[in-house]
């Protein structure tokens, strides 16, 4: 059985101060909730607003982590550091980190073993670009992330896959029902081909992209979807309480 997920990215959005006030407000709203709910919140925040979180149900993500354990990384925060503050997931190959901060699935895969070591879930995000999809190379593209960036990977419970078309997120479009039901059964099929059957049953795939309350049902409800990766709407408390209680 997988546990659904939800996971709320901050991305570069809220202070400290700011941030506990939006968990003060989001925490009463998700108690007793089924969905397993993670913030993940900028770096900064992490060690308050993990205080913060103490006692709640909801639990810490980070937005990205270093594959190497320490050095000569200016800028950069190591899994050994985010564990020390009880981080236990993190994004890894947001499309927002691919088109900027130039990621790609060999940087992810190599920060995706180095999370999993450490005993943090990485949440890896895959997806097509609008070009991809109108040009019909979405299966390869997903094809060839899962492979290179999951490839070591032994324990697919220990990870979690986010299909995030580039095109749906932050936008307000979102692919039909059926394309995501089509979508993310491909991935599933494709872990279980790749890493064999009982990783592809194991592994949780969440979908993300302009999810918002009155989409949410209908996509969590999909066979294979076992939750979502929320941007714009995990910044408003009521709406983002409203997807929470969506995932059963
Ligand atoms: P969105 O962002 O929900 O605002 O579309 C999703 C994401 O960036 O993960």
């Amino acid at each position: 059985m997988r546990k659904p997920l939800v996971a709320g990215n901050w991305k570069m959005n809220k202070t400290v101060q700011e941030g506990i006030e939006l968990i003060n407000e989001i925490r009463p709203l998700v108690e007793g909730a089924n969905a397993e709910t993670v913030l993940c919140v900028p770096s900064t925040s992490l060690y308050p607003l993990g205080q913060h979180l103490q006692g709640s149900n909801l639990k810490l993500g980070a937005q990205n982590v270093h594959h190497a354990e320490f050095g000569a990384y200016t800028g950069e925060i190591s899994a050994l550091m985010l564990k020390e503050l009880g981080v236990e997931y993190v994004i890894l190959g947001h499309s927002e980190r691919r088109t900027f901060f130039a990621e790609n699935n060999h940087s992810v895969n190599k920060r995706t073993l180095t999370a999993v070591k450490h005993g943090i879930k990485p949440i890896i995000c895959i997806g097509e670009t609008l070009y991809e999809k109108k040009s019909e190379q979405t299966g390869q593209v997903l094809t060839t992330a899962l492979r290179d960036g999951l490839e070591g990977v032994e324990d697919f419970s220990q990870v979690v896959v986010a299909y995030e078309p580039y095109w749906a997120i932050g936008t307000g479009k979102i692919p039909t029902l059926d394309q995501i039901a089509i979508v993310v059964s491909f991935i599933r099929d494709t872990i279980g081909q790749l890493y064999g059957e009982q990783n592809s049953e194991r592994c949780r795939i969440l979908y993300g992209g302009s999810v918002n309350p009155s989409n949410a049902e209908e996509i969590f409800s999909l066979l294979d979807v076992d939750g979502g990766l929320i941007g714009g709407a995990s910044l408003k408390p009521q709406q983002f309480a409203e997807i929470v209680k969506a995932a059963k």
